[in-house]
């Protein structure tokens, strides 16, 4: 494909990996989470059914999918659906992708796992929420797309599934647990990281200073995965850290990095 980025270093989990232009580039969250997404397939003894919402090239759906999941991905871009149906198709993995708003999804079964990496950087209201932007601006707080997924979490949720999200500290991951925590979900943090503020951050940082979501002359951010389990009727929620994700280094583009 001409208009279309081939990423040179991808990891192992999706071995033939496009990126179409102006998508989001896989990072630290994606590489994070789907480190997340293949422990809760790997430790599962059935094929589980698993709804990826803010889907982008599809690279974590279609890193559940080779790994045996039964996947439905999801995203607001066409053009994200299209390039999430070339990498499935690329890597043989088997990915039914559409394009819905997280906002107002549509009608849809329970699923076993449900997958986010939501655009979650700050954002003031003159930003642009289309093209490129779409990936990353998550209104005042990050969390424009956050509480949505949280909110609709324990209706899409088979009893005994679970929700796995990433965020940033910037975000309050507080918050998170206790919205979930008021449908019903147990939630718990299950994988952490400290990063560099990416270009679009470190741009942004005055901004998130004056606004108190970062501290003074902070440049580096807590990134985690939050598990949300919807208990089945003799389930109680786990508290856990865990560490074992690997990380790769992808150059950095300002278009599709946070
Ligand atoms: C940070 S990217 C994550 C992409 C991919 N999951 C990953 O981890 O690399 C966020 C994605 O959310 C999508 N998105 C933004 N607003 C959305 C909405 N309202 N509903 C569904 N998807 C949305 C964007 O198009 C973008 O692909």
């Amino acid at each position: 494909m001409n208009n279309s980025t081939i990423v040179s270093r991808a990891p192992a989990h999706v071995p033939r990996f496009v990126r179409f232009p102006r998508l989001y580039r896989p990072a630290d969250d994606t590489w994070l989470l789907t480190d997340a997404v293949l422990d809760e397939v790997a430790n599962s003894e059935r094929t589980l059914t698993v709804l990826e919402l803010c889907a982008g090239t599809g690279y974590i759906a279609v890193s559940a999918a080779r790994a045996g999941a039964d996947v439905t991905a999801l995203d607001i871009n066409p053009r994200a659906v299209t390039n999430t149906r070339f990498n499935a198709f690329l890597n043989r993995g088997r990915v039914t992708a559409a394009v819905a708003d997280v906002r107002d999804l549509p009608s849809l079964p329970r699923f076993d796992l449900i997958v986010a990496n939501p655009p979650y950087v700050p954002s003031a209201a003159e930003d642009p929420q289309t093209g490129a932007a779409l990936a990353y601006n998550g209104g005042a707080d990050g969390r424009a797309l956050i509480d949505p997924v949280c909110e609709r979490a324990a209706d899409l949720l088979t009893p005994g599934g679970s929700l796995l999200l990433v965020q940033s500290e910037v975000n309050d991951v507080d918050r998170t647990c206790d919205l979930l925590r008021r449908t019903g979900v147990v939630p718990s943090v299950v994988m952490q990281r400290s990063i560099p503020f990416g270009p679009l951050m470190s741009a942004r940082s005055a901004i998130l200073e004056s606004r108190g979501l970062i501290g003074s002359g902070q440049c580096t951010e807590r990134i985690s995965v939050i598990r949300g389990l919807l208990p089945a009727e003799s389930d109680s929620g786990v508290d856990q850290l865990g560490t074992g994700a690997t990380s790769d280094d992808f150059p950095v583009d300002q278009e599709s990095s946070r």
